[in-house]
């Protein structure tokens, strides 16, 4: 069920990718660039159509939200997650498993078998790979219900490494 790929999630086929965005949810560098790029402006509108919350905020720390795919995307959906600017494991992790655990209910909730992750926070937000590595894997473990695959397209070797080295854990 659980799947480690190196990669750019923007190629990945399969029911729905996951993006890690911020909470404004109107693009940004890394992979929601990635993400944006490779959809067009089409993802754009679709995300400016997501009510805010409150000012400025479409998506809160934690919380996920779902948009069709467009443009050169090879999937159906995007999930738009944030996960936490690292500050530290006590205050962070429950923050960084529950992007990956409502991203996981959406997906569920809208009947998609096949999903697909970045290392959400990994890069702007600064979250210790072998930390973040250990929470994805647990929490993608433990809230995978129904679904078919959950898929972790890694970009770079030190990220897959901490994945690689994650997984060996969580399965033992
Ligand atoms: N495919 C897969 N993974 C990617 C890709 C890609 N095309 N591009 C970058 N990554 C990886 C990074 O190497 C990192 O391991 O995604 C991980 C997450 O890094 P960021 O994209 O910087 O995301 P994050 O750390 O969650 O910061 C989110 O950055 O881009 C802005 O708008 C975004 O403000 C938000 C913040």
């Amino acid at each position: 069920k659980l799947n480690l790929r190196r990669g750019d999630i923007t190629r990945w086929r399969g029911d729905v990718i996951v993006n890690a965005a911020n909470q404004r949810m109107l693009g940004g560098g890394g992979v929601d660039g990635a993400i944006h790029r490779a959809a067009g402006p089409e993802l754009l509108a679709a995300c400016e159509a997501i009510r805010e919350v409150s000012p400025g905020v479409r998506c809160p720390t934690g919380e996920a939200r779902i948009t069709p795919a467009f443009g050169r995307l090879q999937c159906r959906h995007v999930i738009h997650t944030v996960g936490p600017v690292y500050q530290n494991a006590q205050r962070s992790a429950p923050q960084l498993a529950a992007a990956y655990e409502n991203s996981l209910a959406l997906a569920v909730e809208n009947g998609l078998e096949t999903i697909a992750f970045p290392a959400i926070s990994c890069g702007v937000y600064r979250y210790p790979l072998d930390e973040a590595a250990g929470i994805a894997l647990q929490t993608c473990w433990t809230h995978c219900g129904p679904l078919k695959s959950i898929t972790f397209v890694l970009f770079g070797d030190e990220t897959f490494d901490a994945w690689t080295q994650g997984a060996n854990h969580v399965s033992s």
